[in-house]
Parts: C-alpha cells; structure tokens; sequence
C-alpha cells in the first residue's frame, strides 16, 4: 500500500479508499474482514457465499445454532431478502440507518446462505449507519453477514485491539475505524404479524420503539431462546464477575460509574449514553488486569441502562 495512513500491518488498517477497495476485494473473494459499526466491531462475511459464512463459524467458534444479522444498505435492498410488512417498513423508515436489527420473514427468493439463518424461517437484518460500513456496502455491493468480532461468548469488542485479543491468531484484516461510538450492540426486535418483540435490548430503547410504533412490545415466550444473546451466560469475561458493588475487595477490579470511583469509570457524570460506550472497553481492561476477579459498580435500570444491565447480568454468569 502507498498511502502512509492505509497500513499498520498485515491484518490491522486505517479507514481510508485504499483499504475500504482491499476490503471489498477480500469480501467478493470469500474472505473475512473485521469492520467497525457505530455499535461494536461486526467480522463480515458475503452472506451468499456458504464457505465464507462457515469461515465465520468456525473462526468466532460459534455454535451453529446461533444465526447471523445481515447488514444492508437501506430498505430497498433489506426488501430483496426479508418481507417488510408495515409495522417493519415503519421501525426501518425511523431507525434507519442505526442500531435496530429487525427480525423479518425471508423472502422466497432470499439468496442468503442457509447457514446464516441457522434453518429458521426469519432473518435478522440491520442498515448500519457507520460511514465505513455503509462505503463496505457500497464498494462491494454485497449484503453482509457479520457477527460480533470476538470469540463466542465472549466480550464484544469495541476497538481494533479488542478484535485482536479475542480472535488472536484467527484475526482478519481489520478495518480500524477507531472506538466504536454506542458501544453497545443492536437491539434486536422481531415482527410478529402486528405486533413486535424485543429480543435483545439496546441502544434503541424500549419506549422510542413504543412512540414509533404507538404500541408496547409483546413478551417473549418463555424458554425459547431465539436470540443467543438471550443465553444466561454471554459476554462474558474470563473472571468472576459482581454486580452492584460499591467498594472493591482488595483482589477485585472495580469498573466505576458516576460517584463510585472505581478503577475506571463508566461515566463520571452519571451519563448512560456515554456508560454503554465504555462498557465493553472497561471489561477488556479489567480482564487483562493483574486483579484476579471484577466488581462493577450500580447503573441505573432506565433507558440504555436497561441493555447496559442486560449484559452485565450475561456477564456476571
Ligand atoms: O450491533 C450489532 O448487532 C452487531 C454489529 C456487528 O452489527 N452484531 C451483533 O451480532 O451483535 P451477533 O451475531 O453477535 O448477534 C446477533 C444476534 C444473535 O443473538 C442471534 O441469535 C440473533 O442476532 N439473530 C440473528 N438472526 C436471528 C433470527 N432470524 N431470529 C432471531 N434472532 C436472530
Ligand atoms: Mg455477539
């Protein structure tokens, strides 16, 4: 590569046009390329290529009954794979592009690799609002499958070094587009005929999707666990991990918010916003710490606190 900023190494890029051209290149070869979305960084894949969609499974080591979120352009595109009735068009019209997956029907014709949807009749699909992602779209006029890059089950990486640690040898070209900005991922919602479901929470809170759509979410049906975020344990770190803590054993690492200092803070002033952006960063530094368990402090149970909450509990199993 020429340009000074494009290179950092073998696997590890800046954002510039040179990489987003070698990026698109690798994906329309079957290749894997991590890139960074305004949640966390997704490890993308063509989502109709079945031998790159198998070299996702087999390098996050994630079990095969866990489906994939497609990421598209716009609704246009989302249409050609999934069927959008009106409550769907209406939830993508207000939250796209950004960080709601919907959870639709599959078109009959839908040309995705079975394997992406893990033999379920639905399909999950997301219009990312990073520019980056939107210009991988673009450049490489693929629909992209792309899970979390880290290892199942384990922390959601939010910068180019989390991808690093977690995928280690099996680490792809990295798109390094910096931190990732909500740092929390999608929230997930599945179309039932007229109603909707929340089957992950996120940054698009509850009570935005109820004034979008002028109604309340139903409640899922217990036991199914349809999204594998929904699984107790996940997220999680290598330590032991407690919750609500407000002062640390002297072998812990103590992830502060607001007047509970810690060793690092989620957000000094109270922000939640800010606090779900720094979550999963906070939990990388406090498992590489030389402290042998992790505490972290109280977050309040409304709005994004109420996702923040959701993968502290997943991580504390
Ligand atoms: O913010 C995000 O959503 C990030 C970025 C990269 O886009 N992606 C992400 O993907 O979190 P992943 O694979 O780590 O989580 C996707 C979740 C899984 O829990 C999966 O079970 C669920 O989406 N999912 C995928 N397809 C589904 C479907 N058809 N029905 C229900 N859940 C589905
Ligand atoms: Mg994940």
């Amino acid at each position: 590569m020429s340009g000074s900023n494009d290179h950092i190494d073998d696997n590890a890029r800046r954002y510039g046009k040179q990489a987003i051209v070698a990026a698109a290149a690798r994906l329309q070869s079957g290749g894997l390329v991590a890139v960074p979305t305004e949640t966390v960084y997704g490890l993308a894949a063509d989502s109709t290529n079945a031998a790159a969609i198998a070299e996702i499974y087999r390098t996050k080591g994630r079990p095969d009954f866990n489906p994939l979120i497609v990421h598209v352009p716009d609704l246009d595109a989302a249409r050609k794979l999934g069927i959008f009735n009106d409550l769907a068009v209406q939830l993508a019209k207000r939250f796209w592009p950004g960080p709601l997956t919907i959870v639709v029907p599959k078109a009959p014709d839908c040309p995705v690799a079975p394997a992406v949807t893990a033999g379920l009749e639905t399909i999950a699909l997301r219009c990312p609002v990073h520019p980056l992602m939107q210009e991988l779209l673009e450049s490489s006029e693929l629909f992209l499958a792309a899970p979390s890059a880290n290892r199942s089950g384990g922390i959601s990486p939010t910068t180019a070094q989390h991808v690093e640690r977690s995928l280690e040898s099996n680490t792809p070209m990295i798109l390094d587009g910096g931190p990732c900005a909500s740092g929390i991922e999608s929230t997930i919602v599945a179309i039932r005929d007229e109603n909707y479901q929340i089957l992950r929470p996120g940054p698009i809170t509850e009570e935005e999707l109820q004034r979008c759509t002028s109604k309340a979410a139903i409640n899922g049906q217990e036991g199914r666990v349809e999204a594998p975020g929904q699984l107790a344990s996940h997220y999680a770190p290598s330590k032991a991990v407690r919750l609500n803590a407000t002062k640390a054993e002297p072998d812990e690492y103590l992830i502060g918010f607001g007047p509970v200092a810690g060793d690092s803070n989620l957000s000094a002033n109270e922000d939640l916003a800010e606090a779900a952006s720094k979550l999963f960063a906070a939990l990388h530094s406090a498992d590489a710490s030389d402290r042998a368990r992790i505490a972290v402090a109280p977050i309040p149970k409304n709005d994004i606190g109420i996702a923040i909450n959701d993968r502290l509990k997943r991580a504390s199993h």
